[in-house]
């Protein structure tokens, strides 16, 4: 994704480069899309078994179910749709899934897809019962995704050889393999392609006590002690994200080492999440200035997406994906016919009098 790329170059580029620190454009401290530290440290706090593997306890269940059916029939397991917004655990559930088969885990994902012969490569590769994982599978071009609908139903693919009265078409047979899917976008998976999941899940956000858990688990395993408060304040901050979660306790971290004795407190994780521009409610500078921008601008909504997005210079997918969900959960924003409306909860988390004149903000 572009914004993955920014993300990534940003983390790359020089240390000196200036960084304002009411810029919504600069990196999002909780921006829940994987950056490179997330690859680099991400990966020695992901969840190795079911057990490790906090929260969505129906989910999981379901899962356990269906892998131990699989296993005592001898069959590859069904293919797994997982839908939900960023950072929530997708990739992590599909390399545990594979582990759980004691099966290979092959991670792809949609956009890099991009041609027929790039699915064969994979798919005739695959050995029977492995996990073949494609993330963003919304993204996947028509063409490939057309490709994938023998291979899923009948574990073969069809090739069209010659033209025209000669044309015929030959079957490649392939092993049994499952294929899991990860999307933030369920409503842009084409029904043919959905019909072919056998297991389809949400994943949701997590409450508080969970996300308290991994964080506790996460300071475990990156050995820095931490308070209860300072736990539980983290987790309260973290947009009911895990990836934000862990991303959130790195910062406070650092900032605990560096002011401190190293010992995260909750004063040091106040502190440090003001820093970040992270909020008592765990907000970030995007979240804000897209309230900011409905209230403001748009007298409190209804305004659509695209307004907003031009307003703030965001893509609007980025801001649909990544910064509205949990607005809405929260009850921050609501979705109309018209648009999208500041509720009156954002008015009063802003600060400003509902209805008022801009000039009128009470800040
Ligand atoms: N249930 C969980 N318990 C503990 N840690 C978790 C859990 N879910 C996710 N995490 C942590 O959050 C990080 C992000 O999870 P993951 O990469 O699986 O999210 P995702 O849903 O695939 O996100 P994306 O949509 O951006 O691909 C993981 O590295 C892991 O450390
Ligand atoms: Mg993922």
């Amino acid at each position: 994704m572009e914004g993955d790329r920014q993300a990534r170059k940003r983390l790359l580029g020089p240390a000196d480069v200036a960084i304002d620190a009411d810029d919504p454009q600069d990196e999002r401290v909780i921006d829940p899309g994987d950056t490179l530290e997330d690859e680099l440290y991400g990966a020695s706090l992901r969840p190795r078994t079911f057990d490790q593997y906090v929260g969505q306890e129906r989910v999981v269940e379901n899962l356990r179910i269906a892998i131990d059916a699989a296993k005592r029939r001898g069959e590859p397991l069904e293919h797994v749709l997982f839908y939900g917004p960023p950072g929530l655990g997708k990739t992590t559930l599909a390399s545990l899934i594979a582990r759980e088969l004691g099966a290979n885990f092959r991670p792809t994902s949609g956009p890099t897809l991009e041609k027929p012969k790039d699915l064969v490569g994979i798919l005739t590769a695959l050995e029977e019962g492995d996990v073949f994982f494609v993330d963003e599978i919304h993204r996947l071009g028509r063409v490939v995704e057309e490709f994938l609908y023998p291979a899923m139903e009948d574990f073969q693919i069809d090739f069209v050889v010659d033209r025209g009265a000669y044309a015929k078409t030959l079957k490649l047979p392939l092993q049994r393999f499952t294929l899991v899917g990860a999307t933030t976008r369920a409503g842009m998976i084409t029904a043919p392609l959905r019909e072919r999941f056998g297991i389809v899940h949400h994943l949701d956000y997590y409450s508080v006590d969970e996300l308290e858990r991994i964080v506790r688990r996460s300071a475990g395993v990156l050995g820095v002690p931490i308070e209860a408060d300072a736990a539980r304040m983290v987790a309260a901050r973290s947009r009911g994200t895990p990836r934000i979660a862990n991303r959130l306790l790195r910062r406070v971290r650092d900032f605990a080492e560096v002011r401190a004795d190293g010992r995260i407190t909750a004063t040091i994780t106040d502190e440090a999440l003001q820093r970040e521009g992270v909020d008592s409610l765990g907000l970030d500078r995007l979240d804000r200035a897209f309230l900011r921008t409905i209230v403001e601008q748009y007298r409190g909504g209804p305004v659509g997406i695209a307004a907003i997005a031009a307003t703030l210079t965001e893509d609007a997918e980025t801001l649909e994906d990544v910064v509205e969900p949990y607005l809405l959960k929260q009850g921050f924003v609501t979705r109309t016919a018209n648009g999208r409306r500041a509720t009156a909860q954002a008015h009063e988390h802003l600060g400003i009098v509902r209805g008022a004149p801009s000039q009128e903000r009470l800040l």
